[in-house]
């Protein structure tokens, strides 16, 4: 038997996570912009489009008061979560986490606090009708004082076919933008995993998207109901001139190349 190739014995799902997701950063962000904002700490987070669940992961480990709900449509990716993430959480954390295979436009899993949708998961909604209509679910789905947490990226690079690569522990992780077509803004995104023994593991991920623009996406939020949305821009780190990892609420960003944000939405200003 032919030894296995790393793209055969490795898992895309701890590839993905290895590469793509900062889940420590993501709700230290949440965390501090909630404590900026609210008398009281917030409890019950749901993540939409949750996949492996490792946000809502992080949510519960965070405190022993805080519960999580994660909403995504394909059991097989939230049975990998459950297997793995929730599994190595303790017990009195995995009592607090629940996931559920269920649409995000339509889910009523209880007000939270506070709805995240990360890594930009919306973009798959290619129409104002449908992100509006997700938009307005999650309104509903969040207490009167519960704050929307969404990432968002662009800059003129972004509207280019292009092919990342990016070197990581063990392997390199390639972002392939595809097929821009400008006159719909649609896109199709693929993540290709490739290791030293030149194995590969080609559209590991494939995504159909919109590239969204931050007016459609602030104005969309405010159509749907929204009291208050504000972009959150990263600050420029002085001496290296590169993002300082430090995103406050801002009406003016810079015309970089490649640039990612949040939009945060208050249901009520
Ligand atoms: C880009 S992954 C996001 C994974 C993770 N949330 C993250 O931040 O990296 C998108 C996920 O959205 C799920 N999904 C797509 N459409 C959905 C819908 N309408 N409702 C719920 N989940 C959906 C897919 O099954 C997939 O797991």
């Amino acid at each position: 038997m032919p030894k296995p190739t790393q793209a055969e014995s490795s898992d895309r799902h701890i590839l993905y996570q290895d590469s793509v997701q900062d889940t420590e950063a993501e709700i230290d962000f949440v965390i501090e912009t909630w404590e900026a904002l609210r008398k009281r700490d917030a409890v019950y987070l749901r993540e939409d489009f949750c996949g492996t669940a490792a946000t809502a992961c992080e949510w519960v480990r965070r405190h022993g008061d805080h519960v999580a709900v994660g909403i995504d449509l394909d059991q097989d990716v939230l049975d990998w979560g459950l297997a793995n993430n929730v599994a190595a959480l303790d017990a009195s954390q995995q009592e607090r986490i629940e996931l559920i295979c269920e649409d995000v436009t339509s889910t009523d899993p209880g007000a939270a606090d506070i709805v995240l949708a990360m890594n930009f998961s919306y973009y798959l909604f290619t129409t104002r009708e449908r992100l509006r209509a997700y938009f307005t679910n999650v309104l509903v789905g969040l207490e009167d004082d519960g704050i929307f947490f969404v990432d968002a990226y662009g800059g003129y690079e972004s509207h280019m076919n292009v092919t990342e690569p990016r070197e990581c522990e063990g392997h390199t992780y390639i972002w392939e933008q595809a097929d821009f077509n400008p006159i719909d803004s649609t896109m199709n995104c693929y993540i290709h995993f490739e290791f030293p023994d030149k194995s590969r593991i080609d559209k590991a991920f494939v995504y159909h998207w919109r590239l969204w623009s931050l007016p459609e996406i602030t104005e969309l939020l405010t159509e749907a109901g929204f009291g208050k949305v504000d972009v959150y821009w990263e600050g420029t780190d002085e001496e290296s001139g590169e993002g300082d990892g430090i995103y406050t609420a801002s009406t003016r960003g810079d015309a970089d190349p490649g640039w990612v944000c949040y939009v945060v939405a208050q249901k009520h200003s």
